[in-house]
C-alpha cells in the first residue's frame, strides 16, 4: 500500500480547487489519456467547478513493467478539436517523460491552443528521459511499478480503490 483511498480523495480535492481557480471564467477542455486516468480523471473533474469539456485519448507507451521507448496515438483523434481552447492533459502516472513531452510537442504542432498544461496524479522523476515537468503533480513516487486507481499490470489491477506497490514476484 502506497496511497490510501482516503489520501487520494483529498489529493484530488486539492489538485480540483487549484484548477478551479485557474480556469475559472475560462472554457478549458480536460484531455483524459487512455487507459490509465480514467479513474483520476473521473474523480478529477468533478472537483473541477465550472466549464469542463471531457475529451480522450488513446495512447499507449508501456509494455509490462518497461517503457516501450516509443508512443502509439490513436489515428482517428483529431487535434484540430482543441482549436481555440485552454487544454489541460490528466494523466495517471508521468514516468520517462515520452508520452507527455511527445503529445505536447504535437499539439502545438498540429494546433491553436490559447493554452496548455499538464496534471499527473503521480511524477516518478528518476527515469525522466527529457527534461519535462508535469505542471500539477498529486504525489511522487520513488521508482516502483505501482497499480491501482487507474494504472495497470498488463490491464489488471486498474480497479482497485488505492495505488500500491506491485510485488516484483509477480512479474519476475
Ligand atoms: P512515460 O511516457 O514513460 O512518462 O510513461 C507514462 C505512462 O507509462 C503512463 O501513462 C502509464 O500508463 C505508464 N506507467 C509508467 N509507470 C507506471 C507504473 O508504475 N505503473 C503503471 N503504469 C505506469
Ligand atoms: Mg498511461
Amino acid at each position: 500500500m502506497l496511497f490510501t483511498k482516503g489520501s487520494i480523495k483529498k489529493t484530488v480535492k486539492t489538485l480540483g480547487s487549484v484548477l478551479t481557480k485557474k480556469y475559472k471564467d475560462k472554457e478549458v477542455i480536460v484531455l483524459s489519456l487512455l487507459d490509465g486516468s480514467f479513474v483520476f480523471a473521473a474523480d478529477l473533474v468533478r472537483q473541477i467547478k465550472g466549464d469542463v469539456d471531457v475529451r480522450f485519448l488513446k495512447i499507449k507507451s508501456y509494455e509490462g513493467t518497461e517503457s516501450s521507448g516509443s508512443l502509439v496515438v490513436a489515428r482517428d483523434f483529431d487535434f484540430r478539436q482543441l482549436d481555440n481552447k485552454h487544454v489541460l492533459i490528466v494523466d495517471d502516472i508521468l514516468d520517462t517523460g515520452l508520452t507527455l513531452n511527445t503529445l505536447c510537442k504535437q499539439i502545438r504542432n498540429e494546433t491553436e491552443i490559447l493554452s496548455l498544461a499538464t496534471c499527473v496524479l503521480l511524477d516518478k522523476q528518476v527515469n525522466r528521459t527529457n527534461n519535462f515537468e508535469a505542471d500539477y503533480v498529486g504525489f511522487k513516487v520513488q521508482n516502483e511499478f505501482v497499480v491501482g486507481y487507474g494504472l495497470d499490470y498488463n490491464g489488471k489491477y486498474r480497479n482497485l480503490p488505492f495505488i500500491g506497490v506491485l510485488k516484483e514476484k509477480v512479474y519476475r
